[in-house]
């Protein structure tokens, strides 16, 4: 468990808020592992129909908390003991249906964790980035695959290697939200829409969910990113990256060749 992660089951919805605030909701290892257990448990429970992801404070979240990366590179954390490859195997097979309510900002995998969710509402000032390129990272939760797929190639890309970051108004725009909102409503919307989820049929939904994802190509495209993640986790770039962020300044990378 994690007070991290605060779960809450309520007509048919498992609410998910990542509650981190001071932090900026970034996800630590222990946060990974009861965001699986809270997924494992909204698969198996009949009593939830529709989940949904939200957030306290003034970030949805700022993806993986960075000192934890910085504990896989030293050693300190083993690979077999990071849960977010869990996490992220929930998301690939997930059958039940996923709401995203996304206020403020979202880095790294709380974006690319909308791309397995199948309703999502942003504020219209959110501000969604990807930036793995600049911390020496490449991208995960097969959004290597699925992010070009859903805005195009040449977009995804200023996202991943620049870190160029998008508005809510632009992620709607461009397919990666149903809708933008004033951030007050958003996560009200979210909630509605769960409810609404939870009242449909949830076996013709289901089975619905299945026929629009490829669970089995997604896993196999998250395996392999994790590889080539977890190897340059340990490289002299990611060292760099994380020094840099660390100490509050920007990297220099351009002596590393
Ligand atoms: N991992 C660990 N701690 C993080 C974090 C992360 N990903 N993101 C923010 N924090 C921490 C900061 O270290 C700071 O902690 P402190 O108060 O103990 O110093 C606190 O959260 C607030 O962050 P701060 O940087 O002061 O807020 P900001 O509004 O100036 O900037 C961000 C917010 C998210 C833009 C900035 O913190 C950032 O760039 N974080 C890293 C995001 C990232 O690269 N994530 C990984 C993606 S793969």
């Amino acid at each position: 468990m994690s007070d991290h992660i605060r779960v809450l089951i309520d007509q048919g919805v498992m609410r998910i808020t990542f509650a981190r605030p001071e932090k900026k909701n970034a996800i630590t290892n222990a946060m990974y592992g009861a965001l699986a257990d809270a997924l494992s448990q909204a698969e198996r429970d009949v009593s939830v129909r529709a989940v949904l992801f939200d957030a306290e404070g003034d970030a949805f979240t700022a993806g993986n908390d960075l000192g934890d990366f910085a504990a896989v590179a030293s050693g300190a954390l083993k690979r077999s003991e990071m849960r977010v490859h869990e996490f992220l195997a929930t998301l690939a097979r997930a059958r039940k249906p996923y709401v995203a309510a996304v206020t403020g900002l979202a880095v790294g995998v709380g974006v690319t964790m909308l791309l397995h969710c199948d309703l999502v509402y942003v504020a219209e000032d959110a501000k969604l980035t990807t930036p793995f390129v600049g911390l020496a990272l490449v991208p995960e939760a097969a959004s290597s695959w699925l992010l070009p797929a859903r805005i195009g190639h040449a977009r995804a890309y200023a996202m991943f290697a620049l870190g160029e970051a998008i508005d809510g108004r632009t992620a709607a725009a461009v397919g990666i939200a149903n809708a933008a909102l004033p951030a007050r409503e958003v996560k009200d919307k979210g909630l509605a829409a769960a409810r609404a989820l939870a009242k449909q049929p949830a076996g013709a939904l289901q089975a619905t969910k299945a026929l629009m994802r490829d669970a089995e190509a997604i896993a196999a495209v998250m395996a392999r990113e994790s590889e080539i993640f977890t190897a340059r986790l340990k490289t002299a770039e990611a060292a760099e990256a994380f020094q840099a962020f660390a100490q509050r300044r920007a990297p220099d990378f351009t002596k590393i060749a």
